[in-house]
């Protein structure tokens, strides 16, 4: 499904006054969000770090490193009331493009078995199952595993 026009939305990279926005929704999305300091500390690291808006409005976000070669997706996330109109998608060819930019040749991330609206996004886009990492979230009860997926680019 693509209900809105994609010239509606823009991206730019995200700074640190976009901060308290991206928490807002990081929040009200995840039951073990990011914190502030990790959206900061990504900036500092120069992380490749960008936000989705329609006009000036947050609808989305992402965070991606790109380092020897290799681009790893750290977080992606649309809001509640923008989701299942093809912006996550949208956001994911856009990390795309900016890793193939950057010549990276393998593009990762990692997902939780239990998400699979993001897993089906990704195998949509041709991302691969390639490991799971062990115990690798925190969780409700316990720890969840995740499943390593990745792509060459
Ligand atoms: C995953 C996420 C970014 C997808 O964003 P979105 O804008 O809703 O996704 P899109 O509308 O672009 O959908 C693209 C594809 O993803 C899959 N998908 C998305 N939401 C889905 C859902 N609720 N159930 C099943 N499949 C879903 C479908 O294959 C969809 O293609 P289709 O619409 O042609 O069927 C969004 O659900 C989200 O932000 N979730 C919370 C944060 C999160 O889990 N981030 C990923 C961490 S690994």
């Amino acid at each position: 499904m693509s209900a809105v026009p994609s010239q509606a939305f823009s991206f730019r990279p995200m700074n640190k006054d976009d901060v308290d926005a991206v928490m807002a929704l990081e929040r009200e999305l995840y039951s073990f969000p990011w914190t502030p300091g990790n959206f900061s500390d990504s900036l500092h690291a120069g992380y490749s770090c960008w936000v989705y808006e329609f006009g000036s409005h947050l609808v989305g976000y992402a965070v991606m490193m790109l380092a020897a070669g290799e681009a790893h997706v750290l977080n992606i996330a649309i809001g509640l009331d923008w989701q299942r109109q093809g912006l996550g998608r949208r956001l994911m060819q856009h990390l795309i493009k900016v890793a193939r930019e950057y010549r990276a040749e393998m593009m990762f991330l990692e997902v939780r078995p239990s998400n699979r609206a993001a897993q089906r996004l990704y195998d949509d886009l041709g991302f691969n199952e390639i490991a799971t990492r062990k115990h690798y979230y925190p969780a409700h009860d316990g720890r969840e595993d995740a499943i390593l997926m990745g792509m060459a680019l």
